[in-house]
């Protein structure tokens, strides 16, 4: 898979590709990720991508044109099953959204600053909006590295023990049953016995039992 990331903050978002799970899906090649840096398509010497907005109001507006000159410029080369725009007003990112992305082979994740994008480019460009919450960031970066995070683990190969992936919160619209490791006994706080017992059907039981009552106490929504 292959995500291009446009941004004027090209540095705010190396991070998190460099470590851990991230790190070893783009070595291993399960994964190319390519920024962007928006400025360098601004097409006058002051290598401005924003602008008053016409009508007025506070705040300016990302441009049309260095937009409009760098994902050309990266359609030309190949077909992006997405070009997602990083906004607020998007649809709210979840499991499905995540699953859905993870088998594309080409998007472009647009980072929105200011008061937004020049309406034309949504028109124009953008096939998808996603928002990660309904709180406002000062920026699309953060937001796009957290899509990136929540696709890129569900690539297969990603992680090492695929059926992990399979059994997260959310992905049978359930959450995760509760997860112990040594020591068996804390302090008097004990891990429950039958997930020492070594009955795997038992095991599984137990497991499916508390994701339904913990989805119920917690997320009734997701029932
Ligand atoms: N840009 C600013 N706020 C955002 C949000 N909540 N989700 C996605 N992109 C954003």
């Amino acid at each position: 898979m292959r995500i291009d990331i446009i941004t004027i903050f090209p540095e705010l978002l190396c991070s998190p590709f460099e470590h851990s799970i991230l790190k070893r899906a783009v070595e291993k090649r399960l994964v190319e990720i390519n920024f962007f840096d928006l400025r360098i398509f601004a097409t006058d010497k002051h290598k401005r991508v924003d602008d008053y907005a016409f009508g007025g109001g506070a705040g300016m507006v990302m441009m049309i044109e260095p937009i409009a000159r760098c994902i050309d410029s990266l359609k030309a080369d190949r077909h992006y099953d997405e070009i997602i725009y990083m906004s607020p007003d998007g649809e709210l990112l979840d499991q499905k959204c995540a699953n859905t992305l993870s088998v594309c082979k080409n998007i472009i994740i647009l980072c929105g600053h200011y008061k937004g994008i020049d309406e034309r480019v949504r028109e124009r460009y953008i096939t998808k909006e996603i928002s990660i919450g309904n709180y406002v960031l000062t920026g699309g970066e953060l937001a796009a590295a957290v899509v990136c995070d929540a696709v890129i683990r569900l690539i297969p190969g990603v992680i090492s023990d695929e059926t992990s992936a399979l059994s997260d919160s959310f992905q049978d619209g359930l959450i995760a049953p509760p997860v112990y490791t040594r020591p068996a006994n804390f302090n008097g706080l004990q891990v429950p016995d039958v997930l020492l017992s070594g009955n795997a059907k038992e095991i599984e039981k137990w497991k499916m039992e508390q994701s339904i009552a913990r989805t119920k106490q917690r997320r009734p929504d997701l029932l």
